[in-house]
């Protein structure tokens, strides 16, 4: 039973058809009967304006943005809300509660690549799933239709929710799905999640801060899109100005990104960390310098998705890690 007092599911704001309060707690108890949330929702909405992943979506991805305003088409009515959530980096006991509690009640979770099974395992079994899941080179949704079909699910379910890994604002795109939504007029709102970036280090006993190390951090992407409107990263500004540096992304272009970062001054032995498949039972972690990294990588044929973390910090490893947290192993 999710907790009371989330009195957050709008479904009234938007468009009056539901009682004036309605919440996730009552929402799931009808998701526990033969109706569920999507049933209270067809009692308003007519047939006719269910859609569904079997209508075609139009796919027109020339950019890497998602649907822009001029573009997004505004819903005629919208019954209800998406829920942009955070999974956090896999495992499961890192997932928020107010995660959780959405997936319990949710009528549709369209998520990620990243996302792990057991947190998949969380969702509303009566609920539809549905993958749009992206990992590199292989797309199965682009961004736009991504949003379209959020777009169309709100007008037809209660509770929408958008799951993605760690969370949605940090290299997420949960910014700009985020902006999509409102222009369209879809009622939306982010529950955060443990990020990749702080997690994963933690788990392999890598604090980011330390007061003999480091008193700043930045997170940077390791893989800018093309297309995107903001200048490359300023990896000469980053080395100058921050003591840890965490890259998301960074694995395919760790060539050019250990280059620049030494290019920019920082020291050849400078300590790095790769951790790949942070808190999840098959993390794995490669420890050197940004002088022997490339090749470490190349000789493990160590592969994405990985944090890479550059500076000092990177020493406590050899001590830290004794310690780190036990991961729950989902594969037994
Ligand atoms: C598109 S970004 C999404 C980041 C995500 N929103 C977050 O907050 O963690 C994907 C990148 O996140 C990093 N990542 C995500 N999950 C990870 C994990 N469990 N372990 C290590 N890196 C991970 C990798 O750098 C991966 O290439």
């Amino acid at each position: 039973m999710p907790p009371s007092g989330y009195s957050s599911h709008d479904l009234n704001a938007d468009n009056n058809t539901l009682r004036s309060t309605t919440d996730l707690s009552e929402l799931s108890e009808h998701s526990n009967t033969v109706t569920g949330a999507s049933q209270i929702a067809s009692h308003i909405v007519s047939s006719s304006q269910t859609s569904s992943l079997e209508s075609p979506m139009p796919s027109s991805a020339s950019s890497d943005r998602a649907v822009s305003p001029a573009t997004a088409s505004t819903p005629a009515s919208v019954l209800g809300k998406v829920y942009l959530v955070g999974s956090g980096p896999g495992d499961p006991g890192l997932m928020t509660l107010k995660g959780k509690t959405l997936l319990e009640c949710a009528d549709v979770v369209v998520y990620d690549a990243l996302v792990s099974p057991p947190i998949l395992d969380m969702i509303n079994p009566h609920a539809e799933k549905i993958n749009v899941g992206k990992r590199r080179g292989r797309h199965s949704l682009v961004q736009e239709d991504t949003t379209r079909l959020l777009i169309r699910k709100a007008q037809t379910h209660a509770i929408v929710v958008r799951l993605k890994g760690g969370d949605p604002f940090v290299f997420g795109r949960g910014g700009e799905e985020m902006e999509d939504l409102v222009v369209a007029g879809v009622s939306v709102e982010v529950i955060p999640g443990i990020t990749s970036g702080i997690a994963a280090p933690a788990y392999a006993g890598i604090p980011l801060t330390h007061r003999k190390h480091a008193s700043s951090v930045t997170f940077v992407t390791g893989h800018e899109s093309a297309g995107k409107y903001r200048p490359e990263v300023d990896w000469e500004a980053i080395a100058r100005s921050s003591e840890t540096i965490v890259v998301y992304m960074g694995v395919h272009n760790l060539p050019h990104i250990t280059e620049c970062l030494t290019q920019a001054g920082l020291a050849p032995t400078t300590p790095i960390a790769l951790v790949r498949w942070g808190t999840r039972p098959d993390q794995q972690e490669l420890i050197g310098t940004l002088e022997t990294i490339v090749q470490q990588v190349e000789n493990a044929e160590f592969s994405a998705p990985a944090i890479a973390i550059v500076g000092s910090v990177v020493s406590l490893h050899d001590t830290l890690s004794a310690c780190r947290p036990a991961i729950f192993d989902w594969r037994n």
